[in-house]
């Protein structure tokens, strides 16, 4: 891939409008606002600086970040600190053209040390309501139930979140997959699903096909996040086709935790060829090196993507969104538009071009 080429899929990946739907806000911890806040919360982190904290970034797999991760977001104390957090990750966003956003908080990663559920869910709330006045950046947020804890404990999340019913759009499930499936959380999604709220559930990132399974017959969710591995299932490639549920990829997080051997090998042209409704997103963007625009970019680079996937990715984004019918409308005319108003030859990378006869 030349320079130029890969200059041109960046100009055009950040012209195009897209949907964040897989962004875990205590992913999006840089590690320079992280030594900020661990100084002014007297916490000490097991770093001298942030060059210390960015060279500990190196995983074989799942959990050797979900270790670095939840020690990162100890140091979050106070409502203040939320909102920082939100906040820097909104900003940084709204300059890559991204319109809306779907994000994921874990309230028991704080409750757990303390830190009282309203506080973790206020400070993010100021900053969301912030975002669509200052920055008019559209978001949602979703609870995050871990999934290494017993249900028990995510239930007890659930009767706090329902305070603020109206002001989150659904629930998650995340963490350590492996061992921990879906139908461990049956009884807490059924509540979730009785409350209003939508439903997503990570699945088949390091665990089976089965465990995709799971989450949309026994949890019913809407959306799986990640999902890579239902290509090992030609059956359930046919369901999630059928029933349109959108599949949240995350490139750059299946580069650095192993998922995929090289982000050369990266399956996500495949699931769009299988015509499942799979998009590009950004995961834990300060651990994983890249936030939207990053992950379009390297990914359409690396697996030589034509300019129509790129944007199917976007559309795949809006569509399977928890907006409503009309907003969807509006993005996807827009992104049809911006297609048609751009060349295709100039961003096709060569061997495609030699595909295609070029
Ligand atoms: N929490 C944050 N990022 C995650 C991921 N990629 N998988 C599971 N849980 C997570
Ligand atoms: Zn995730």
């Amino acid at each position: 891939m030349s320079e130029q080429n890969h200059a041109t899929i960046s100009a055009f990946v950040t012209g195009l409008p897209k949907a964040e739907l897989h962004l875990h806000l205590e992913g999006s911890f840089e590690p320079e606002l992280m030594f900020e806040i661990s100084k002014r919360n007297r916490i000490d982190l097991p770093y001298e600086n942030v060059e210390e904290i960015k060279a500990a970034y190196s995983f074989k797999n799942l959990q050797e970040f979900l270790d670095i991760y939840y020690a990162g977001a100890s140091v979050l104390l106070k409502k203040q600190d939320f909102y920082d957090l939100a906040w820097a990750y909104l900003e940084k966003v709204a300059s890559e053209n991204v319109r809306h956003v779907e994000v994921f908080f874990d309230p028991q990663t704080h409750t757990h040390r303390g830190v009282p559920f309203d506080v973790v869910i206020e400070g993010i709330l100021d900053a969301l309501n912030d975002g669509k006045k200052k920055l008019g950046m559209s978001s949602y947020l979703i609870m995050s139930y871990l999934r290494h804890l017993d249900e028990g404990d995510a239930i007890k999340i659930f009767h706090e979140g329902i305070k603020y019913r109206d002001e989150i759009v659904g629930v998650g499930l995340d963490s350590s997959e492996l061992g921990n499936p879906p139908s461990k959380f049956a009884e807490v999604f059924e509540l979730s699903k009785e409350a209003g709220w939508k439903l997503c559930a990570h699945a088949g990132e390091e665990g089976p096909s089965e465990y995709i399974w799971e989450a949309i017959d026994l949890l019913k969710v809407d959306r799986i996040d990640h999902g890579n591995r239902c290509l090992e299932d030609e059956k359930l490639i046919a369901e999630l086709s059928k029933r349109e549920i959108g599949l949240t990829i995350c490139p750059l997080s299946n580069d650095k935790l192993q998922v995929v051997k090289d982000l050369s090998e990266h399956p996500m042209r495949k699931l769009l060829a299988k015509g499942l409704k799979a998009s590009a997103h950004s995961d834990d963007p300060a651990y994983f090196g890249g936030y939207m625009n990053a992950n379009y970019t390297h990914l359409a680079a690396a697996t030589e993507m034509t300019r129509n996937e790129i944007a199917m990715m976007a559309k795949h984004s809006f569509e399977t969104s928890f907006l409503p019918v009309e907003e969807k409308a509006k993005y996807l005319d827009e992104i049809e538009g911006y297609v048609a108003s751009n060349s295709y030859l100039e961003i096709m990378p060569p061997k495609t071009r030699q595909i295609f006869s070029l």
